[in-house]
């Protein structure tokens, strides 16, 4: 078995909310994982902004519920002050989380976007930049995609349905929403499926994890997609992404459209992108520890 020789690295997990020291129920199966494999692991609790294990010593990586990325910058320095020093600066943790920091690096190989700082669009600039739809509406780092035909997909580009999906979209994101509203062209992805809860249409995405610039797998994005024997992203086609993107671990989400060319759809920080079913949790810390060697 593939175990670390020595703490190398350290992981932070939450815990529980308002249970003391317990680890987070959602993340058990990834600490049991990552403690298997030889990780030293330390429990962080979200309530009282604070480590509740001794620190972990030296390098650390974060796995958990997202932060915001102000969030994310006093974490860095709480733990700093304990002696655990965090991969990720709060700096790249912000260029990976949203899309308006990744947007002008990856703008050759992702739609084209429109970005609003805040709530508000500028109807003018929008139909400058789309004369037609149809589009798709998000903020600087999540979707409303469950709530498809309302509050995120815009078909025809009229004013009174664009302010119709962005004020249901704000409804739904409340004190969530991060940045400001990014109006997406919407592309034509491969189908396969309908998510049989919200019936929005699955296409052919795919989850890359990223450490140290080296692929640590690739994993199917969608539990419910009819993946089969379709294509996986080029390693080549990934390899220039990966290369214009200064963070130590991060997850590209990547799709293929019906013309056969490959999308980044979104860009996240590697601590806080779910592991979507796709990698099994020791399968997953395991090649963490091999690409830490
Ligand atoms: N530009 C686009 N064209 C077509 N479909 C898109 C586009 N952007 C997103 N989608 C679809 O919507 C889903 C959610 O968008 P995404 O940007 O990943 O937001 P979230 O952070 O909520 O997952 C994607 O998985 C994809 O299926
Ligand atoms: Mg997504």
């Amino acid at each position: 078995m593939d175990t670390l020789e020595g703490p190398a690295l350290g992981l932070i997990f939450p815990s529980q909310p308002f249970e003391g020291r317990v680890i987070d129920e959602d993340f058990s199966l990834e600490y049991e994982a990552a403690r298997r494999v030889g990780f030293e692991v330390g429990l962080y609790s979200l309530e009282e902004k604070r480590l509740l294990t001794p620190a972990v010593s030296g390098s650390a990586l974060y796995r958990g519920w997202m932060m915001t990325a102000d969030e994310y910058g006093a974490f860095y320095d709480r733990l700093h002050s304990r002696g655990t020093c965090l991969l990720t600066s709060p700096e790249q943790y912000r260029f990976c989380h949203h899309l308006a920091d990744w947007y002008e690096t990856l703008v050759e190989e992702t739609p084209k976007s429109v970005i609003f700082k805040g709530p508000n669009f500028d109807w003018e600039r929008l139909t400058e930049a789309f004369p037609s739809g149809p589009l798709i509406l998000k903020d600087y780092v999540k979707s409303c995609k469950h709530y498809w035909e309302e509050a995120c997909f815009i078909g025809d580009l009229d004013f009174a349905k664009v302010s119709r999906v962005t004020e249901r979209f704000l409804e739904l994101r409340g004190e969530f929403l991060e940045g400001g509203l990014v109006f997406r062209e919407c592309l034509s992805l491969l189908p396969i499926g309908v998510h049989p809860q919200s019936n929005l249409p699955l296409t052919l995405e795919y989850r890359v994890f990223v450490f140290k610039g080296k692929i640590l797998g690739v994993g199917d994005y969608w539990p419910q997609g009819e993946y089969g024997s379709h294509q996986r992203p080029p390693e080549s086609w990934l390899q220039t992404v990966i290369e214009k993107i200064g963070s130590p671990f991060f997850a590209l989400d990547v799709a293929l459209d019906t013309d056969g060319r490959w999308w980044v759809i979104e860009v996240g920080d590697g601590q806080v992108s779910g592991l979507n079913d796709a990698f099994g949790a020791e399968d997953f810390y395991r090649r963490l520890a091999v690409a830490l060697r």
